[in-house]
């Protein structure tokens, strides 16, 4: 076990040893309030090419970078329009990134060769408390995909992790321990570089609370020339066969909201009482029909607006397989 990476709680002192970590170009992986990210120095090509290999990942698909604070964003994005200030006065720091115009310290390591870049403010505290310190000591920001292997699941605790990416990691590397993640699913991507908003991929910050904050301003329709990855219509899957129905078979892994009774002999791997449940433990127990050697799960996929749709848009994509 001499190649595995280091696992520590948050602590003050962990932290500044995971800052100086990633300075000196090790990746370190860290909790957020939406899955755990697998950062490095946003400013450091090598670093960034082995949150690639680590992940085995095309590298044409960008990464989000992610900074401590709103007054941070002019140092990575120019052109920011008024509606994307006011997004990110809203809701960071949140389950949000904004995809804007790039400044010239952005590479194309980062995006993949687009003139656009991902930022995002997480609210999990330690996902702060190292960003930083990192900008702190750097003068950079921490460039973070899910911390998954590409295409599977992305991973809510740092045992997630372990699972995923413990054996592509070194030791050098580390794994920052911060609970399992709050909210569950990855944040809204909102792609501001055109005259009005398209929202990109669904998340905790939903369609009607965009619009409540502004107002007249349309959301249009994504454009399929933006590339992202959780676009590709295989994506979030487990190695069990989704199946997006209410009623499962003997020996069926079973999710549904608290209110559907279990049928007999199905495996129930989680009954969530309300939505912000079913998001919060989607992931781990996907992960746990896999662990337990269940070949078919059946989803009953949560009704109505908002986080529930973004759930939708997962379960969707993880039904198509591998
Ligand atoms: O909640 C999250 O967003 C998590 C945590 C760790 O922050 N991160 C995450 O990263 O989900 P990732 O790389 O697994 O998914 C980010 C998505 C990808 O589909 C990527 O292609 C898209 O964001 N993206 C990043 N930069 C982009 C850009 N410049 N233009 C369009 N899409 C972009
Ligand atoms: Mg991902």
């Amino acid at each position: 076990m001499s190649n595995s990476p280091f696992i520590s709680n948050c602590t003050a002192g962990a932290i500044r040893d995971a800052a100086l970590a990633l300075k000196a170009g090790h990746l370190v992986a860290f909790p957020t309030e939406t899955v755990y990210g697998l950062g490095a120095d946003a400013r450091n090509p090598e670093a960034v090419k082995r949150i690639y290999e680590v992940k085995g990942r095309p590298t044409d698909h960008p990464l989000i970078v992610h900074i401590s604070a709103l007054n941070q964003l002019d140092k990575w994005a120019i052109d920011v329009p008024e509606y994307a200030i006011k997004l990110a006065r809203k809701f960071w720091p949140g389950p949000m990134t904004l995809i804007l115009k790039r400044s010239e310290i952005v590479g194309d390591f980062i995006t993949g060769g687009q003139d656009s870049v991902g930022l995002r403010v997480p609210s999990d505290p330690s996902a702060l408390a190292l960003i930083k310190e990192f900008e702190k000591i750097s003068n950079s920001a921490i460039a973070a995909p899910s911390a998954n292997r590409f295409g599977q699941v992305s991973p809510t605790s740092s045992a997630d992790v372990q699972e995923e990416l413990g054996r592509y990691l070194g030791s050098a590397d580390q794994i920052l321990d911060g609970g399992n993640s709050s909210i569950g699913i990855e944040s809204t991507i909102i792609d501001c570089t055109n005259d009005s908003p398209s929202i990109l991929r669904k998340g905790a910050v939903t369609r009607s609370e965009i619009v409540a904050i502004l107002g007249d301003i349309i959301l249009t329709k994504s454009s399929s020339e933006t590339k992202f990855s959780g676009s590709f219509d295989k994506h979030y899957s487990p190695l069990a066969e989704i199946i997006l129905d209410t009623e499962p078979t003997a020996s069926d892994g079973f999710i549904a909201i608290s209110a559907i009774p279990t049928p007999i002999n199905v495996v129930r791997l989680s009954a969530p009482k309300d939505v912000q449940d079913f998001a919060r433990s989607l992931y781990s127990s996907l992960r746990k029909a896999d662990q337990s050697g269940i070949g078919r799960i059946v989803v009953a996929q949560p009704e109505g607006e908002g986080l529930a749709e973004a759930i939708r848009d997962r379960l969707n994509k993880a039904s198509m397989g591998r």
